[in-house]
């Protein structure tokens, strides 16, 4: 078995086991420890990090084959949301006070399953029939996510565009009201407006400046652009060089909070910055629930990545924890494997990696998401596989097959 968490909860839960010495083979209290005694032996997980669930699905994708328990305290395993998203990558929450006790109990043998069907199905069902009562109900946490990197051309704008008209159709098909905004947040002079076919944006960022307090969405909604095709709501950035000095940390601020408040997902694609002074993208990066780094999969680019966040961690005190890595432009037959990459890194992959695709330029030179143009190719496949985790595969499955196959079809009739 293997522990980690902070070290009061290793602590714990190494002297909380009922009888004798835990099976206990590895420990870790830190982030990146985690993942390198992760790599070696095998058996049980115990993962005890505040906020650990996020972190716990990580490794469940990573390590299929382990069992993995999440230390939760009292508020979060009052949580329903929080057991659906555990329980649907078969992970099994324990309160965090009593962590050794009930793993003791669990082990070994098989006296619970390991996955607990019943919760995912009753509420699920429970969501839709309220969606279908039209009474207006979250169907996923609010959701803020940056996709950044340190280095340019490595896909940072492909992904964000994508993800967000994915996750704008399929929000929308579950709730007419569901919105997602996407804000080009790129100081080194971001183009995803080029992305979505709008070459002249009636409202870039500056405009943001006059944008009153406390807005309604009949007000924010006149300060952002439509994409009428997913439905997504996006925020271009000026195109003029000289509006640069009003892009500040203050006006992101407002940015970011008044989207928080209107939108159930938003999404900022963040240029590099790591050389600019007075930038916003740490205060966006300390924001957001997570952060995509997007790496190019060649090796020369993942050292300079990983380099980079090593000055990083010191210079904005970047927090690790709240990362994934997403590769892209994978080519077929490239030897090295993706777990070696993050444990190099020492950052959790999100897998799939982005695959090297002739559709992403084909789309973008016309001015449309490749994952709308070509919504059954291999770009669009990974996406919605990214997707899936930063939704929950849960939800994310389950609507997958009605809504997507339409879609597809809808998309095939029109080719
Ligand atoms: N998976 C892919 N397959 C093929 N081409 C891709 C893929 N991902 C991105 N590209 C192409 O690579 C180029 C760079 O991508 P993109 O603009 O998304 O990178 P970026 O990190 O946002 O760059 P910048 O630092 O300039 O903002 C674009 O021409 C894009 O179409
Ligand atoms: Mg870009």
């Amino acid at each position: 078995m293997t522990v980690m968490g902070t070290r009061d909860f290793v602590d714990n839960f190494l002297s909380g086991w009922p009888k004798g010495a835990p099976p206990v083979v590895n420990v870790a209290t830190d982030v990146s420890s985690a993942l390198e005694v992760l790599a070696e032996g095998d058996g049980a997980v115990v993962v005890g990090f505040p906020d650990g669930l996020s972190f716990a699905m990580e490794i469940a994708d990573l390590h299929r084959d382990r069992r993995i328990f999440v230390a939760l305290d009292r508020d979060s395993l009052a949580d329903l949301g929080l057991w659906r998203r555990a329980a649907g990558r078969g992970i099994v929450p324990v309160s965090a006070d009593r962590a050794a006790a009930e793993v003791a109990a669990m082990l070994p043998g098989t006296a619970s399953p390991k996955r607990d069907p019943v919760p995912i199905e009753a509420i699920i069902q429970a969501q839709r029939e309220m969606i279908g009562r039209g009474e207006r109900t979250r169907v996923i946490e609010k959701l803020t996510l940056a996709c950044w990197s340190t280095r340019g051309g490595v896909g940072k704008t492909a992904l964000a565009v994508n993800l967000s008209c994915m996750l704008a159709r399929w929000g929308l098909n579950l709730r007419k009201d569901f919105r997602v905004a996407l804000v080009d947040a790129d100081a080194d002079g971001g183009n995803l407006s080029y992305w979505l076919g709008c070459s002249k944006p009636r409202v870039t960022l500056p405009a943001w400046l006059d944008m009153p307090d406390k807005a309604s969405w009949d007000t924010v909604k006149e300060y952002l652009l439509l994409h009428k095709p997913s439905g997504l709501y996006y925020l271009p950035r000026s195109i003029r060089a000289t509006d640069e000095e009003f892009v500040t940390q203050e006006l992101m601020e407002k940015v970011y909070k008044t989207l928080y408040r209107h939108c159930d997902a938003v999404i900022f694609d963040l240029g590099t910055s790591i050389r600019k002074e007075n930038n916003y993208v740490p205060y966006v990066l300390s924001m957001v629930d997570i952060v995509l780094l997007v790496s190019r999969s060649d090796y020369p680019t993942i050292q300079s990545i990983k380099a980079d966040l090593e000055e990083l961690v010191n210079k904005w005190g970047l927090d690790l924890a709240r990362i994934r890595l997403v590769l892209n432009r994978r080519s077929r037959g490239v030897e090295y494997k993706l777990k070696d990459i993050a444990a190099y890194v020492q950052v959790p992959l999100l897998t799939p990696a982005l695959p090297e695709d002739p559709n992403v330029d084909r789309a973008a030179n016309k001015g449309e998401p490749p994952v709308l143009k070509y919504p059954a190719g291999d770009f669009a496949r990974a996406v919605s596989g990214i997707a899936r985790h930063v939704v929950g595969s849960e939800l994310w499955g389950e609507e997958k097959r009605g809504f997507w196959s339409r879609f597809m079809n809808v998309f095939k009739k029109g080719a």
